[in-house]
């Protein structure tokens, strides 16, 4: 057999050691020793070899912005809204173009080759989604951006709402967004997610609605998406971000909510650095920890996948955009240390979150997908999510993306 390319001796998530055969962007052979012919050939040396990154919840608009107009010295979600309502009225398209630009490429060095964004679509001019449209264009042939239709002030604060977010479909936006928990009153919440489920089936588009992002145990947003996810068959193509508020119900709501939850195939993002550090704001102690139930619904056997939500800015001043820096936080806040924990908040940043993007067909380590993969210089999950090195090698459908020597230290002293 020939090919373009042979990596030799990966190891995969299983343990496997394997030579990987590519030729025309997707992978022709897999297994042990394979006695094909290429050009060019690189020998991993049993390092580990994973399906690339996945960020299924950030909002490229906004990165690069903290401190511009001023910083959120509270914390809270809410300052973080008003700072963006400030600047946001001097966001233009090529603004948000070049931020989000620069964002994809840190992402992509560092083995981020599937994005879901979301746009602010709350703006008359919408430059926020234009610029991610003409960023998706950009990087189309490296990385799969997909730009969620974002109303961030809510669908029924002011009149032109729902014509701005249905003209952001028009103009290509891939997913449906939302904020329940952010309209103006409980009825309004119930009506707008009716509204997005209703446009999902019209437009044929996929949802991800930020969800009961506050620590209130009577906000309950999830549920009318699961009735909605269950009563139109929408399953999967559901997606709830944050959800936080679940982690404030009482046990016995709790219980039973995960049993519709199971029935509605529904998926769910966590997004930890930012909300291990907005939530519970106004706790004195004891604090909550202010995510939602990780640990539970990994155990009922939900897909869930995670994500930074922001990268510097008003709502989070931090972040790097390593996804193993993502779950590593996950592995402490929801308690998830035991050994196949670990390896569960891994496949939360992999391949469950293409299971949230819905693009599990393009994705994976197997004959006949796209060559998309990411080396990493450990033997293991575990290692990789303790140790958060950045990729040997990133390929995008069989062309190098990126290349990272891991760091060498020079030791001076004697014993
Ligand atoms: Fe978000």
């Amino acid at each position: 057999m020939q090919a373009e390319l042979v990596l030799r001796q990966g190891r995969l998530l299983e343990g496997r050691e394997v030579d990987l055969a590519i030729a025309n962007g997707v992978f022709v052979a897999i297994g042990h020793n394979l006695s094909v012919e290429a050009p060019r050939e690189l020998d991993l040396g049993g390092e580990l070899v994973l399906p690339p990154f996945v960020e299924s919840h950030i909002h490229l608009d906004s990165v690069f912005t903290a401190g511009q107009p001023r910083w959120n010295e509270s914390g809270t979600l809410f300052e973080g809204i008003e700072i963006w309502r400030e600047r946001k009225q001097s966001l233009t398209q090529a603004d948000v173009e070049e931020r989000a630009y620069q964002a994809l490429k840190i992402l992509a060095q560092q083995g981020v080759l599937f994005v879901r964004s979301h746009a602010d679509v709350s703006e008359a001019n919408l430059s926020a989604l234009k610029g991610l449209l003409a960023v998706r264009e950009r990087v189309k042939n490296w990385l799969t951006l997909q730009v969620v239709a974002f109303p961030q002030d809510g669908l029924y604060s002011s009149p032109e709402q729902e014509s701005r977010l249905q003209l952001a479909l028009d103009l290509g936006a891939d997913v449906i967004g939302g904020i329940p928990h952010y309209e103006l009153t409980r009825e309004d919440g119930v009506r707008s997610v009716q509204q997005m489920c209703q446009w999902a089936e019209r437009y044929d588009r996929r949802l991800d609605l930020h969800c009961d992002e506050i620590d209130d145990p009577q906000s309950r947003f999830l549920e009318v998406v699961v009735a909605e996810a269950i009563r139109r068959d929408l399953g999967d193509r559901v997606t709830a971000s944050h959800t936080t508020a679940f982690g404030s119900y009482d046990n016995a709501y709790a219980l039973k909510l995960l049993g519709f939850i199971q029935r509605s195939q529904v998926n769910f993002v966590v997004n930890p650095l930012i909300n291990i550090t907005l939530q519970g704001r106004t706790d004195t102690y004891p604090k909550r920890r202010g995510l939602t139930r990780v640990k539970e619904l990994w155990q009922a056997g939900a897909n869930i996948s995670l994500g930074h939500d922001c990268i510097c800015d008003p709502w989070y001043s931090l972040g790097t955009g390593q996804m193993l820096n993502v779950a590593h936080m996950a592995v402490h806040v929801a308690q998830m240390t035991g050994r196949q924990e670990v390896e569960a908040c891994l496949k939360m940043v992999t391949e469950q979150g293409a299971t949230t993007l819905g693009v599990r067909d393009a994705y994976g380590i197997e004959v006949g997908k796209p060559a998309n993969l990411v080396v990493l210089p450990v033997a293991d999950a575990w290692s990789a999510v303790r140790l958060q090195p950045l990729p040997r090698y990133v390929f995008s459908r069989g062309q190098l993306v990126a290349q990272t020597p891991p760091p060498f230290t020079e030791w001076f002293c004697e014993e």
